[in-house]
């Protein structure tokens, strides 16, 4: 990933905030939310019953108390050092995560999960939740907070928070250069221009629901994914059904010759 590129980007939309508003909180902005895959998901994926999992070695190896919590990363996320830079002092919560209730939820929430796409049939295919359902679980979240401290603070978080998507490689990456029903009848362009709708739709709809800073990042390169960087796509199969639910069944029907130091090299680095 371009990360340079993505945190220059983040890195002036933040510059812009800070320019921009009355330090009336702890933190710059009184709460911080993400949405999209894989780049940003910080353990959504432990909750879910999807295939593309984080919850062993040596994802996490780098982190804080250097635990495995779901981050498709040795380390720290992108998002990670935005929330540092907004000064909170705690990251927010996956959302589908025991973390996320009560109080810890006024610092916003993290909605990305793994494998998700702007085209709901690329999340559908690897069992994740697409962009329009991590809308829906916003939604849920607006209504908690109503509860916790009343419409008129709740509001003053949704319109001062601010709002961070990064999506749309999974729909490349997992989708259309592995599936000839999309890549024989469409040309990146095309296919590129649909999800632009889509993405377009989803800011129109966040905002429809009251957000007002909506930070919007480029696709890293997509080259630079360790998915697209392996030659061997045996290897991916393998690592998804290494990382299933039902792995002990997975493991009497691989050969042991696959369980090779270079796939968990891969599996930590992300889809
Ligand atoms: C790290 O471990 C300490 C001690 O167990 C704990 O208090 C702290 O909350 C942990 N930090 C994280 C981010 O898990
Ligand atoms: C709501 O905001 C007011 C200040 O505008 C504050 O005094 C009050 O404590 C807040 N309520 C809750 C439940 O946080
Ligand atoms: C389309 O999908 C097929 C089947 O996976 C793949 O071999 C081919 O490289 C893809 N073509 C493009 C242009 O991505
Ligand atoms: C891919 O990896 C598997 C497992 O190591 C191996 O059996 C297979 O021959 C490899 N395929 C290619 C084309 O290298």
């Amino acid at each position: 990933m371009d990360f340079m590129s993505y945190i220059l980007a983040s890195s002036l939309l933040i510059l812009s905030m800070i320019l921009s508003l009355p330090l009336t909180y702890g933190q710059l902005v009184p709460a911080l939310f993400i949405f999209g895959d894989s780049a940003v998901d910080v353990g959504n994926n432990n909750n879910v019953w999807t295939i593309v999992k984080v919850n062993f070695p040596p994802h996490g190896r780098d982190f804080i108390n250097k635990t495995s919590i779901g981050r498709f990363s040795n380390g720290k996320l992108a998002t990670d050092f935005i929330a540092e830079s907004l000064l909170f002092n705690s990251y927010q919560p996956a959302y589908l995560g025991r973390e996320a209730r009560g109080r810890n939820l006024l610092i916003g929430a993290n909605f990305a999960l793994a494998a998700s796409g702007c085209y709901d049939a690329t999340a559908d295919i690897f069992l994740a939740i697409p962009l329009s359902e991590q809308l829906q679980n916003y939604e849920e979240y607006h209504e908690k907070v109503v509860m916790l401290v009343g419409d008129a603070n709740a509001s003053t978080i949704f319109s001062g928070g601010m709002h961070k998507i990064s999506t749309g490689s999974s729909d490349f990456v997992q989708n259309y250069y592995i599936n000839p029903l999309l890549n024989n009848t469409r040309t990146p362009e095309q296919f590129f221009d649909s999800l632009l709708q889509k993405y377009v739709k989803f800011v129109e709809d966040l905002s429809g629901l009251g957000a007002r800073k909506i930070g919007v990042t480029t696709l890293p390169p997509i080259g630079c994914l360790p998915a697209t960087r392996l030659k061997n796509l045996t290897l991916i199969v393998f690592d998804i059904y290494h990382s299933h639910p039902n792995k002990n069944h997975a493991e009497h029907d691989v050969p042991p010759s696959m369980e090779s130091p270079e796939i968990e090299r891969v599996s930590s680095l992300g889809y």
